[in-house]
């Protein structure tokens, strides 16, 4: 069996997309290990599913650091003598340095609670609730400079119903991201995403004839 590619999850909370993407990696086909866990947080719940799961965790405070460019330096010393080769921020309340970003572009992968490049930023639900949008969803795409943005792996919508408040709606978008990021990290730690002008392209591994531009996946109930 090829080896696995191995992901460090950065965290600053409660990790429950970490908790999706350790129980997917438990999968023997699953093509990603998660190596490393790492919050800025020590309180952050995140590190306890990762200790439940016997994964190895780092707490690294920004708030030790006198500036960004210090923090992800540290950081970047702990993944690289961790080995790994992939990142997922799931949840991680850090702005990133360009340089940083460089580093890992097309390695490091995020997820955000909106229909990217709607609602970037905090407080999604309640800006899509008071926008009226009928539809929302969630967001996993590669990281780039730009905060919220960059290409696109995945989107999941959910509806957004007329007496819904932001925790129902959280809690709705939450169950679509918990499917839609182990699947995106399925694809990439399997090689099957390229980025070709600024959009993924993705391989579908049923499809002999090679990469799709529009991968359909599963549509979420
Ligand atoms: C998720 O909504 C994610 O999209 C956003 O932060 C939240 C983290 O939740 N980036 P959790 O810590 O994974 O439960």
């Amino acid at each position: 069996m090829t080896p696995k590619v191995a992901t460090a999850v950065l965290i600053s909370g409660s990790g429950s997309n970490l908790q999706a993407l350790l129980d997917a990696a438990v999968a023997p086909d699953f093509p990603a290990s998660i190596a490393l866990v790492l919050s800025n947080k020590a309180d952050a719940y995140g590190l306890q599913r990762a200790e439940r799961a016997g994964i190895p965790t780092q707490v690294i405070s920004h708030r030790d650091f006198p500036t960004r460019e210090a923090f992800d330096a540290a950081m970047q010393e702990i993944l690289v003598n961790s080995g790994v080769e992939l990142i997922c921020l799931a949840g991680f309340m850090r702005l990133l340095t360009p340089g940083f970003v460089e580093k890992w572009a097309g390695r490091m992968l995020n997820i955000h609670p909106s229909l990217l490049p709607a609602f970037k930023g905090l407080h999604t639900h309640e800006r899509a609730i008071e926008a009226g949008v009928k539809f929302t969803g969630c967001t996993v795409h590669f990281v780039s400079a730009e905060m919220d943005a960059g290409p696109i792996i995945m989107q999941a919508t959910v509806p957004v119903f007329p007496d819904d408040t932001p925790d129902r709606l959280r809690e709705r978008v939450l169950e679509a991201e918990h499917r839609i990021y182990p699947q995106s990290l399925r694809l990439a730690a399997s090689g099957r995403l390229r980025i070709e002008g600024g959009r993924v392209i993705a391989q579908d591994a049923g499809t002999p004839q090679g990469w799709l531009a529009n991968p359909v996946y599963p549509a979420i109930s």
